[in-house]
């Protein structure tokens, strides 16, 4: 069994879940960057560790319950442990009413988002059972519990991946794993540019959802990275089901 801990990070080839593997490995983590973009995950691998003894790439796409099954079994005989899972990826939706989203993007927003967790977290409790202790944050979004025209697949979603944190959290605490969310507001990261409306341009965009946050700001994908491994590495074993608000105040 590898004498360092272990961190899974799913969505890891770029933006928030780019940071936290790098914060993670800088933290002494053997990491698993796991992206279903395989030369990013690659990119972001040898980055971490050019020879790949403590930094893996995965291609996968997290929808996918067979392929995330083998390739944890895979990290399992690697390295023998999983200390932290960090269920980080996510697939935004174009902004559209309601009644415009086909049936075909609706099962994908809500299978990365959603089924993304339940397939990560039924792959790795296993192990984390056995060894009566892990660690798992979901990386949701304000758009889980402040609803926004235009994304209702996205924001059913993540409200979704909220709810499925708090009974996560219920069933695992007596097992020694904490499950808790990062609910990230808006950010400056390539995902950002999806949620515009047709046509919408960067600036009008910015006036339109500035104002909106009360730092005045976007955020950066390290400062949700920070959060994300505080929660999953620092907090109270006593924390458990809980979403830290990590958005500007857009929530409040
Ligand atoms: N960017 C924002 O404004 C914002 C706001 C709130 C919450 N979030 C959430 O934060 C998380 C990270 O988003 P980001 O802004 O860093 O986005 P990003 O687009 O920069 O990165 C997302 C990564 O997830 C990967 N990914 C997508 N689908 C996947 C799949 N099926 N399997 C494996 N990997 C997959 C992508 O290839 C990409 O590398 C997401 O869960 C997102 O919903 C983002």
């Amino acid at each position: 069994m590898s004498e360092f801990k272990v961190a899974l990070v799913t969505g890891a080839g770029s933006g928030v879940g780019l940071e936290t593997v790098a914060l993670l490995h800088g933290n002494g983590y053997a990491t698993v960057v796991l992206d279903i973009d395989s030369a990013a995950a690659q990119a972001q691998a040898r980055r971490l560790d050019p020879q790949g003894h403590s930094a893996m790439a995965v291609a996968c796409d997290v929808c996918d319950d067979a392929q995330v099954r083998e390739i944890t079994a895979d990290m399992l005989r690697r390295w023998g442990r999983i200390d932290v899972l960090i269920n980080n990826a996510g697939l935004p939706q174009a902004n559209l009413p309601f009644d415009q989203v086909d049936d075909a993007q609706w099962q994908r927003v809500w299978g990365v988002n959603v089924m993304g967790i339940v397939n990560l977290a039924r792959a790795v409790v296993p192990a984390m059972r056995e060894s009566k202790a892990g660690a798992i944050v979901n990386v949701t979004s304000v758009a889980g519990v402040r609803a926004r025209g235009g994304l209702s697949a996205y924001c059913a979603a993540k409200a979704a991946a909220i709810s499925l944190t708090q009974t996560l959290a219920l069933e695992l605490a007596p097992q020694g794993i904490r499950v808790n969310a990062v609910a990230p507001g808006s950010l400056a990261t390539p995902m950002f540019d999806k949620f515009l409306q047709p046509g919408e341009s960067w600036d009008a965009a910015m006036q339109r959802y500035v104002p909106q946050i009360p730092v005045g700001r976007l955020g950066t994908p390290a400062e949700i990275a920070q959060a994300v491994v505080w929660a999953a590495t620092q907090a109270p074993d006593f924390m458990t089901g809980q979403t830290l608000m990590v958005d500007g105040g857009r929530s409040l």
